[in-house]
């Protein structure tokens, strides 16, 4: 018998406004039809004034509990994946931690942009693999409106605020492919690329709050070759091929990175769960986002295997293959 992380609820939260491709059009120089074609994106939603990562996070936290039918109170991990924390310390984790009631364990946040989710999730399973804890809830949470300059039209078009979680509890079992929970996880990084994407402001850099700042043509490129590169690698190692699986929930940045990725990879685009067009780039949320939705809505379903990957700043990308 072994340990396995199964996926026993999940839930997620967007602020109330949305927020248009035309809107955005009377801001900066750009066009409805620009960022359809060029993204996929029609809308975005963007936190409140004074909505924090810990307010998104937390939301979603409940309402994932409530789909597991458990308190905060029986979480004995907590993580939160984001590159928007609401301070430079305490960890963002810690405060939705005693949002939720949770009163004993472990909660901190992991950082890895974009693929900030995989990351965490891939933590939380070694440490139910190791019997460390039985019960973690892994968040994505991000308020990246808050890290874009509104005055670049080549970035500040192409994220949203959101978030999302999940509840990973024990399962004891022979550890077939049929058992359910996490079958695999692959991280990866390579910091050389650090200048396509980053941030230029942090609390050591001089400079607190700072803007997100990208090469897209070069993101966009190095995506598609990373991605179709870490499903490879988790169709190999679970001895899989693309028909094995029923749905990818890819890390949602661009509509035509996902039809690149699909297309390399022989995925046909009808099991990739797209939520870009309505969510835009919600970083580390883009995942548990697009995974409660198509849970609630009945696509995914108990017993089906969905393989998720994501690709971000650093650069980092990894994967997660799930039997749920
Ligand atoms: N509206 C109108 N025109 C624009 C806009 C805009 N919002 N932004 C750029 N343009 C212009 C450019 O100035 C350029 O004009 P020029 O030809 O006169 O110089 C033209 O459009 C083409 O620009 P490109 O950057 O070459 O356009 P491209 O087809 O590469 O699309 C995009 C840009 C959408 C950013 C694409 O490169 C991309 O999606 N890259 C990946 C980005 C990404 O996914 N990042 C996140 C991944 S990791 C993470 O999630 C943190």
């Amino acid at each position: 018998m072994i340990l396995r992380s199964q996926l026993i609820g999940c839930g997620s939260y967007l602020p109330a406004r949305l927020v248009t491709n035309a809107e955005l059009a009377e801001k900066v120089e750009t066009s409805d039809e620009w960022i359809v074609e060029r993204s996929g994106i029609r809308q975005r939603f963007i936190a409140a004034e004074g909505e924090k990562t810990s307010d998104l996070a937390t939301a979603a936290a409940n309402r994932a509990l409530e789909a597991a039918g458990i308190s905060g109170s029986a979480v004995d991990l907590l993580i939160v994946a984001t590159a928007t924390p609401d301070h430079t310390f305490p960890a963002t984790a810690t405060r939705v931690q005693h949002r939720i009631g949770m009163k004993h364990g472990a909660a901190f946040d992991i950082q890895a942009v974009c693929s900030g989710f995989i990351y965490a999730l891939s933590i939380a399973d070694n440490f139910i693999k190791s019997g460390q804890v039985q019960t973690a809830l892994v968040i994505g949470a991000e308020t990246f409106s808050r890290i874009l300059d509104w005055k670049d039209r080549t970035t500040c078009v192409l994220f949203g605020d959101g978030a999302g979680a999940v509840v990973l509890r024990a399962n004891r079992c022979k550890g077939t492919s049929q058992d359910r929970g996490i079958l695999s996880t692959h991280l990866h990084s390579d910091g050389q690329h650090h200048d396509l994407l980053y941030v230029d402001g942090g609390p050591s850099s001089g400079q607190t709050v700072g803007f997100l700042r990208m090469e897209g043509r070069e993101v966009f490129r190095h995506a598609v070759i990373n991605l179709a590169a870490v499903v490879g690698e988790a169709l190999a190692a679970n001895d899989l091929s693309a028909s094995d699986i029923d749905w990818v929930v890819p890390h949602q940045a661009n509509r035509r990175i996902i039809e690149g990725t699909a297309k390399k990879l022989g995925f046909p685009l009808e099991r990739m769960v797209v939520t870009v067009e309505r969510h835009a780039n919600t970083s580390a949320a883009s995942i548990p986002l697009a995974l409660t939705e198509a849970v609630t809505d009945g696509r995914i379903k108990p017993g089906q295997l969905v393989l998720l990957e994501a690709m971000g700043g650093g650069f980092t990308w990894g994967s997660a293959l799930v039997r749920m």
